[in-house]
């Protein structure tokens, strides 16, 4: 079978890996990138603050206004080689007493800087062209009172370049970098995905005659070996239950077989020759107890499958368990008689319980117990109550049943005698109707047998 339209486990990881190695690699990159900005604005910073200082000290040295116009010639010397930079200083009025070429900086936005922000990194741009530029007002050495504007600015156009070259260098390296993850995530998800591939192949092999299959949890990867183990786990239960249901279903034709063949056998020794009525009587008598007994099987199975898929739903009320027994004994009175066995019944208590089911039940381990007694015994029912339970214990003396059997008792047509099997006595279903009438109440049971004393006790939650 193909199942479209789902995300595949392989592409979901191959995307995680993209998305993963993108992220990191562009965190990365603007790291750098920002600390790369941030090493070009100190150098830039270096410079010009140098330079701001050096016009300072020089400024302070002028002593007359002549010597303050004359400073331009003189900075003009010391700006040779300085490529890039620019410097204007304004005088009083507005008056410019040095600009370097370049420097057409507006006199507002100068004078506004250096009383604003003095030393502080700002960007200018101008004629296209993007500056570094810090200004200061900066006394003279004239007077007191003759203050000037200095700023001074450089170009960064080729720092920008260089930055704009390594975002593109970055940008296409991490779409190269998720490209390329990307394939190798996915030749990496679909290798580490492989043995996923091998167990379902191997699950495949599995059918209805192949239950006993199991897969290899040994040599599965650590992740999958706790799969491995849960599908083993669930194959041996479904072998179980399949193995259980072609038994009853085989223990089911040799059941119904046998009284089939014998009502054949009869009906065709019936019309072998003629006979008179009363044979005739007799016959159709003797069929119709195994007609009865036939009727009873099927009746006894269809309650069992019922209860088995949960279909058995308990018609709860309260039951007083004493009164119920003894009417059981009651009705058991005449064969417990004729066994000589005497009945005993011990406490009571009060439990919620389906009335007909329950009766079913205690019947069905009553008539076992009367019939596995040994002449002239006792047979005791014990009813004890504590405050979350009520158990019913039945104990009877005569056929000890082997340890090993103690559990299959409850299996459908088990019976602990071979010989006795498919025997008109029973049918083998007693006990395992008795166990679904239980577990459909919330209860459980459970049987002992030790040297010739048998017990079985259910235990019933109490009145809810
Ligand atoms: N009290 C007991 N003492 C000894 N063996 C018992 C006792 N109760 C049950 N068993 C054994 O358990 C087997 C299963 O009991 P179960 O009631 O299921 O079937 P059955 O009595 O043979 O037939 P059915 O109850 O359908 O008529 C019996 O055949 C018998 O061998
Ligand atoms: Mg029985």
């Amino acid at each position: 079978m193909r199942l479209t339209g789902r995300t595949s486990i392989t592409r979901r990881l191959t995307l995680l890996f993209v998305i993963a190695s993108s992220t990191v690699l562009l965190a990365l990159g603007l790291v750098v990138a920002s600390s790369v900005e941030k090493h070009f604005e100190d150098l830039d910073m270096e410079v010009l603050v140098s330079k701001m200082d050096l016009t300072r000290h020089d400024l302070a040295l002028l002593k007359s206004q002549d010597d303050l116009t004359r400073f331009g010639q003189q900075l003009t010397h010391s700006l040779v080689g300085h490529h890039g930079l620019e410097v204007k200083i304004i005088g009083a009025n507005q008056a410019v007493i040095f600009a370097t070429p370049s420097a057409d900086f507006a006199l507002d936005l100068v004078s506004a800087s250096a009383t604003q922000n003095p030393y502080r990194p700002m960007l200018w741009t101008m004629g296209g062209r993007t500056y570094r530029a810090i200004a200061a007002e900066l006394p003279t050495g004239v007077n007191a009172d003759v203050k000037v504007f200095v700023a001074v600015a450089t170009d960064i156009a080729h720092h920008q370049a260089y930055m704009r070259s390594f975002l593109q260098t970055l940008w296409l390296f991490v779409a190269g970098a998720a490209a390329l993850t990307g394939v190798l995530g996915w030749a990496a998800a679909k290798r580490g995905l492989a043995p996923l591939r091998a167990m379902r192949e191997q699950t495949q092999a599995v059918t209805a005659q192949q239950l006993s299959y199991r897969l290899p949890v040994e040599s599965a990867p650590l992740e999958l070996a706790e799969l491995a183990q849960s599908l083993n786990e669930m194959l041996a239960r479904l072998e179980e239950a399949f193995r259980r249901l072609s038994d009853f279903s085989s223990d089911i034709a040799h059941e119904l077989r046998t009284p089939v063949s014998n009502l054949m056998t009869q009906t065709q020794v019936a019309l072998s020759r003629a006979r008179n009525a009363d044979q005739y009587r007799g016959i159709l008598e003797s069929n119709a107890e195994e007609f009865e007994h036939m009727g009873r099987m099927i009746s006894d199975m269809l309650l069992l499958a019922k209860a088995e898929n949960g279909l058995v739903v308990p018609n709860r009320e309260t039951i007083l368990l004493a009164k119920e027994v003894r009417a059981l004994f009651d009705y058991y009175d005449a064969v417990a008689e004729e066994k000589g066995l005497h009945l005993t019944l011990e406490g009571d208590g009060e439990v919620n319980a389906d009335r007909l089911m329950l009766r079913r039940a205690l019947g069905n381990l009553l008539s076992n117990a009367v019939r596995h007694s040994t002449l002239g015994t006792t047979l005791r029912v014990n009813i004890d109550t504590s405050p979350d339970a009520i158990s019913i214990a039945m104990q009877n003396t005569g056929d000890t049943i082997p340890h090993e059997y103690l559990e299959r008792v409850f299996d459908r047509f088990f019976r602990v005698d071979p010989s006795r099997q498919r025997s008109s006595e029973g049918t083998g279903l007693g006990l395992a109707i008795t166990q679904s009438i239980v577990v459909a109440h919330g209860g459980t049971i459970s049987a002992a047998s030790i040297d010739g004393v048998t017990t079985f006790t259910i235990k019933l939650p109490r009145l809810s």
